[in-house]
């Protein structure tokens, strides 16, 4: 997959060459490169901000140097992380991961001037996302997130593609806790059932813990759980 960054923070992206991602790019599964937006100024001072038309505070990012940065990359699905994006999902992870190439336009201040991205749109798909309802200073912190989810679904990226089916929201309910020796620490004991060596009750305990994590913590991904997925144990839970 390619991958091209464009920021007026570069530095920001020093921890894409770290743990699983730096792998990735080390050999080659990820072809990653991250521009300067300055690069595409022309003046001394090499701005790339204004302030908005129709008042207000805050300043806006130009257009100029965008559209000159975003001909340079060429097209592939572009991503502009911010607050009034479409919320991200492990769905749009996994989509994203099914891509030959992926922009991400870091946009700071009050954001990028609208028309930069309706020009976009009119040669490549844009996604606007949202990592939430809060406000950053800028995309980059989120582009390290989303990639970090992307990343972890590339084939050959995990040493064990089984974590991926039974961890949470990928089968839509939040995963059971987990637990590693010590068998007791502190006093606190790993579950009885954990230590059984009966994989059928194992099984259902960890069901049954995911069923009430989820129904506890998240009542709107229990609510959107299609119910014929519940089986008649789970249905006591
Ligand atoms: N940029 C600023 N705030 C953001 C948010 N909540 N999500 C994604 N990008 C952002």
């Amino acid at each position: 997959m390619r991958v091209d960054i464009i920021s007026i923070f570069p530095d920001y992206f020093a921890p894409l060459d770290l743990s699983l991602i730096g792998k990735a790019r080390t050999t080659g599964l990820l072809d990653l490169t991250v521009h300067d937006l300055r690069t595409w100024t022309s003046d001394v001072h090499r701005t790339v901000d204004d302030t908005p038309y129709g008042g207000g505070p805050g300043m806006v990012m130009r257009p100029e140097p965008w559209g000159q940065a975003l001909d340079a990359v060429g097209t592939g699905t572009l991503i502009v992380p911010s607050p009034v994006g479409r919320p991200f999902t492990q769905a749009d992870a996994a989509d994203l991961a099914g891509a030959d190439h992926l922009i991400f336009a870091c946009g700071r201040y009050e954001g990028i001037d609208q028309r930069v991205i309706d020009d976009a749109a009119t040669r490549m798909p844009v996604r606007e996302i949202s990592l939430g309802d809060y406000v950053l200073f800028g995309g980059e912190v989120a582009v390290i997130v989303i990639m970090e989810a992307i990343t972890r679904l590339l084939p050959g990226v995990l040493g064990n593609a089984d974590s991926l089916t039974e961890e949470s929201h990928a089968a839509g309910l939040l995963e059971a806790p987990v637990y590693t020796k010590p068998a007791s620490w502190r006093s606190w004991e790993v579950p009885d059932v954990l230590r059984s060596g009966d994989h059928g009750r194992i099984a259902r305990w960890r069901r049954d813990q995911s069923l009430l994590r989820t129904a506890g913590r998240r009542p709107d991904m229990m609510t959107a759980y299609p119910f014929d997925h519940l089986d008649k144990a789970d249905r006591k839970t």
